[in-house]
């Protein structure tokens, strides 16, 4: 495999809404940014991936550009971000940038120039239905408050397509002129300095717009009941993917990650295979789904998730991949609850080292991983209680689609305090001050209640914390080649608790092994010398360890002759 950059990299993902506030307003900015580049520096990162900034009427906090070549007076200025583009560079860091083209603000000028008439050359920019062939056939709306994806336009007497919300316009990209705007558009960032980008949502580009019905049994047969896998399969998926890598990436030294909702592990290599030129990487959801109820909308299994499904799903993703492209990791980000709180435990007393056993996942299995905004400080879900308190579209969306039906809003919001998307979105936690060293104003969202407990501060000066431990493994595992192109191998596939593997090559040999479970386990390594432990000692007795809850504990090996 070829060595690249982005295979060697820790990528950090930077919530700019909620990372640093210079001004007061309540919402985080590139300037707050700016003012803690030295503590993303610290981390060891090589990479900062960055929300969406651009001009947007934030009805999906940014995911509904209505510029994409301005920054939003909120978070800045285009100068601001050169700063950034600069300052990270100076510290050997890289800078991806979030970009969102499956869909559009529907305040962008295209979709307002588009909506006016039939006869605007950029109506073919956008998916219409016209109002004279009937109603739409069924296409479901994730922000849309019946849950539909089409919304009537009376100027045009049309029906638009919206995936995400009524404000989200799906782009249409079967029209070769918005393409070539689009390419334009990527390059004018990558001659601003920019490394790269995280593509929204871009399994979804390609639709069949001859918009066959979809009847419930289709949907149960062919795509099991599965909008992402549904959406994520347009037929000229992969066409467009490769003109977007030729127009835009080829020749370049930078990385497009693709966010791959619907794309399965037996498909993946369809798009990061090395010999595609498609994406470099995807952000895969089997990961995360794992624990979800099925035919239900971000519902967990109370009992938790069971240790062998979340085994299965990452060994399954190495060996679809192994020698044919490259892998990501994330247990989460801003569209997923805290990691703590959703994969290990968030309770005083394994907090922190289930925190560490997670990180010890991340940063030793193969594929590069992407650390969340204070996740690396064992930050907890919110838990809001009350639909006033979330900002977040989804959640409204979701509850009102509830309430409209007569469900169960209670049960939705009690699922929420597990899952929902606001509970990854809160302040980032600085200090024990006010609003957590967030803000001087009143914060856009509220600050987790823990942050006097929980913040950056009190970690740098304590050596057992969290980010003390997530420094020393980002370190290591830049230090240690096997850590990133060496092999992947599944010990003891059976175990109900422990999970372990090995990372090996030809000169070096690492076991990983994980408790992850509040209960003691005996795991027998057989040998070798402790290179990291989430624990202060490892208890060892005649070759078995006695793993402590959520220990994780890594173990060099004498390597294979
Ligand atoms: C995925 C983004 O990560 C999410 O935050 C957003 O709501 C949707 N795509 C729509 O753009």
């Amino acid at each position: 495999m070829d060595r690249k950059w982005w295979k060697e990299a820790v990528i950090y993902q930077v919530y700019p809404r909620s990372f640093k506030d210079s001004d007061g307003n309540g919402v985080g900015d590139l300037k707050g940014i700016l003012s803690e580049l030295d503590y993303i520096a610290s981390l060891g990162v090589d990479a900062v991936w960055i929300n969406p900034v651009y001009v947007s009427p934030g009805e999906d906090n940014g995911y509904d550009i209505s510029d994409y070549r301005a920054i939003d007076p909120q978070y800045g200025t285009m100068e601001d971000m050169q700063r950034l583009i600069d300052g990270l560079h100076e510290r050997k860091m890289r800078i991806i940038l979030d970009m969102v083209v499956n869909h559009t603000s529907d305040e962008r000028e295209w979709f307002q120039r588009a909506r006016q008439s039939r006869d605007d050359a950029h109506y073919g920019w956008y998916h219409w239905w016209p109002a004279e062939k009937g109603e739409p056939p069924y296409r479901c709306g994730f922000f849309d408050s019946e849950g539909k994806a089409w919304q009537y336009n009376a100027a045009t007497n049309s029906w638009y397509l919206h995936y995400f919300s009524p404000h989200q316009p799906d782009l249409n990209w079967g029209n070769a002129e918005l393409r070539r705007e689009i390419y334009a558009m990527l390059i004018s960032w990558l001659d601003k300095g920019v490394d790269g980008f995280r593509m929204d949502a871009i399994t979804f580009i390609s639709k069949d717009a001859s918009w066959p019905e979809i009847t419930a049994a289709t949907l149960k047969q062919k795509y099991c009941n599965d909008w992402g896998h549904y959406y994520a399969s347009g037929p000229k998926l992969h066409e467009y993917l490769r003109e977007m890598y030729a127009a835009v990436l080829e020749g370049r030294d930078a990385v497009i990650i693709g966010e791959s909702s619907g794309v399965s592990a037996e498909k993946a290599p369809d798009f990061v295979g090395e010999d595609r030129k498609e994406l470099d990487m995807i952000y895969q959801f089997e990961g995360i789904i794992v624990g979800y109820l099925p035919g239900q909308f971000k519902k967990v299994d109370r009992d938790g998730y069971r240790l062998a499904e979340f085994r299965d799903v990452y060994t399954r993703w190495d060996r679809a991949l192994d020698g044919k492209g490259w892998n990501t990791l994330y247990l989460g980000n801003h569209d997923q609850p805290r990691m703590v709180s959703r994969w290990g435990d968030d309770g005083d007393e394994f907090r922190g080292v289930s925190a560490k056993l997670l990180f010890t996942f991340l940063l030793t299995m193969r594929g590069t991983p992407s650390l969340y905004n204070g996740d690396e400080l064992g930050m907890t879900n919110i838990r809001f209680r009350r639909i006033g308190e979330y900002r977040d579209i989804e959640t409204r969306r979701v509850f009102e689609q509830i309430r409209k039906k007569g469900g169960a809003t209670e049960e939705f919001l009690r699922d929420q305090q597990l899952t929902g998307r606001d509970n990854g979105r809160t302040p980032f936690q600085w200090n024990a001050g006010l609003h957590a060293g967030f803000t001087e104003g009143e914060p856009w969202i509220a600050v987790n209640g823990n942050y006097r407990a929980i913040n950056a501060a009190a970690q740098e000066v304590d050596p057992e914390s969290v980010l003390a431990y997530v420094r020393r493994v980002v370190r290591i595992r830049r230090e240690r080649e096997v850590l990133v192109y060496g092999g992947y191998r599944l010990i003891d596939p059976e175990d109900a608790e422990v999970y372990a593997y090995e990372r090996w090559n030809e000169a070096e040999r690492l076991l990983v092994v994980l408790n992850f479970s509040g209960r003691e386990q005996l795991f027998r390594p057989g040998g070798g010398e402790v290179l990291i432990s989430n624990y202060a000692g490892v208890a060892w007795v005649a070759g078995v360890i006695r793993l402590k809850p959520w220990q994780a504990v890594v173990i060099e090996l004498p390597a294979e002759k």
